[in-house]
């Protein structure tokens, strides 16, 4: 299957997506999680990278658009993939769009986790992440079974930089301003599935199994 999964910050598009590339066997690809681990290695785009990421402003169009085409082109996508956080704009949607195009693939569905605004500054400023395997866990809502240890692979927790309230507070704007119209791009194109984020992991998980059948 080729997905998307997209909702604001927090939403838990990637506590989803570490469950459901399991359950489909598809291959994760997380924009955010290439910019941080381009960040760790020290390069150039990762220096750049940074300086938007830390404001919670979106890395320019061009930048990520290059990035997400080199990945799709690598032999683990051709059993299906997950885009997690990309796109973002209607101009990657629109180049995303041509891209799958000119490799002839087409999206099966856009998942869209909806989460009431208000629900979303504590679960972000309450997450936690795993440092080896990006494995995201929350102090209350999902914690781990020892604290500051990841469950599934023994890493260590961290709290990422652009967790703090006022980051957020701009990254919850962003995503308002610039990803919300994506909602109706792909409503129209007839693809979006809305599932309800503001439930327990598991039940949304189930929803957005059963979405796919469909
Ligand atoms: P990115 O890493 O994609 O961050 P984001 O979109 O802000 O989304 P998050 O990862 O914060 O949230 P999530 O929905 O994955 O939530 P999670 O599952 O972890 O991007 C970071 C930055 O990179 C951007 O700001 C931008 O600068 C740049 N960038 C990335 N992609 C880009 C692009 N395409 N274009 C331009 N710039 C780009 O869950 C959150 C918390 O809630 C966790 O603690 C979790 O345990 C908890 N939780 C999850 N589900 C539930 C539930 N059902 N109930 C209770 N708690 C829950
Ligand atoms: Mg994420």
């Amino acid at each position: 299957m080729k997905l998307m999964i997209m909702g604001p910050p927090g939403a838990g598009k990637g506590t989803q997506a570490e469950r459901l590339v399991k359950e489909l066997d598809i291959t994760h690809i997380s924009t955010g999680d290439m910019f941080r681990a381009a960040i760790k290695e020290g390069t150039e785009m990762g220096k750049k990278a940074k300086e938007y990421m830390d404001k919670g402003q979106l890395v320019p169009d061009e930048v990520v658009v290059g990035m997400v085409k080199d990945r799709l082109s690598q032999p683990d996508c051709e059993k299906g993939f997950l885009l997690d956080g990309f796109p973002r704009t209607v101009a990657q949607a629109d180049a995303l769009s041509k891209t799958l195009d000119e490799m002839g693939i087409k999206l099966d569905g856009v998942i869209n986790i909806e989460v009431p605004r208000e629900r979303l500054m504590a679960r972000l400023t309450g997450r936690r992440v795993c440092k080896q395997c990006g494995a995201s866990y929350h102090v209350i809502f999902n914690a781990p079974k020892q604290e500051g240890v990841c469950d599934s692979c023994g890493g260590e927790l961290y709290q990422r930089s652009d967790d703090n309230e006022e980051t957020v507070s701009n990254r919850l704007d962003v995503y308002e301003a610039q990803t919300q119209p994506l909602i109706d791009y792909y409503s129209e194109r007839g693809v979006l599935l809305n599932i309800n984020g503001d439930q327990d992991i598991d039940l949304v998980l189930k929803e957005v199994l059963g979405a796919l059948k469909k």
